[in-house]
């Protein structure tokens, strides 16, 4: 059974993943939702103006009277630079799927695999999840990547199973590490 536990503050070696709020709005947008290049390969395109991103902020911070909500904003030296949460989860089957971004000023420094690795860490130790899995677009292979260095494992190609914003047909690879697995 699963303890859940919400969204705690968690440290890494050089970022702080924490709770939204309300005032994140503005970094939130600059740093990723209002980028068209951050949001090429996700489901959503970019923000049109920061007062969308203040609506969807003000949503994320009511749903963390849940304790099944998982979402951290990533925070490096005080400034707000991405985020990472689960975005499905199955009670019986003890399993979850995350997504993540990051500005894109920030990419290739490590900085996701260390925030996926401590964020899979407690979703394993404290909530008990058994299963963990991310997917991406074939045509993103940076996020794979990320994935293979927190100790997923890929575990198939789904050939067109998701249409892209440009209607396009999209292959999705999918990845996963179990409770069990080495870290
Ligand atoms: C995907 C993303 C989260 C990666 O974050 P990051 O902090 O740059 O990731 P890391 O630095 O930890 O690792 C990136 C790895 O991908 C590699 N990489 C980068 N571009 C690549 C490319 N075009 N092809 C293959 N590998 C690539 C890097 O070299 C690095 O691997 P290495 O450490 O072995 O050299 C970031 O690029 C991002 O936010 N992209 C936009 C949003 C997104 O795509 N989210 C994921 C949706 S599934």
């Amino acid at each position: 059974m699963l303890n859940h536990s919400g969204s705690p503050d968690l440290y890494t070696r050089r970022l702080h993943l924490r709770p939204y709020r309300p005032e994140d709005w503005r970094a939130m947008f600059d740093n990723w939702a209002g980028d068209p290049e951050v949001t090429k390969y996700l489901s959503w395109g970019p923000h049109a103006s920061p007062e969308v991103t203040k609506g969807v902020l003000e949503m994320w911070v009511e749903s963390y009277v849940s304790p099944t909500v998982y979402r951290w904003g990533i925070e490096k030296e005080g400034e707000l630079i991405g985020d990472i949460a689960v975005t499905l989860w199955r009670e019986e089957e003890e399993s979850c799927e995350i997504g993540y971004c990051l500005c894109r000023r920030f990419w290739n420094q490590g900085l996701m695999t260390e925030a996926l690795n401590r964020v899979v860490r407690y979703l394993f130790e404290t909530v008990g999840f058994h299963r963990i899995a991310i997917c991406h677009d074939v045509q993103n292979p940076a996020s794979g990547r990320v994935m293979e260095k927190c100790g997923l494992k890929k575990e198939g190609v789904f050939r067109g199973m998701k249409k892209r914003k440009d209607g396009s047909w999209m292959d999705v690879a999918y990845y996963a590490i179990l409770s069990d697995d080495p870290r």
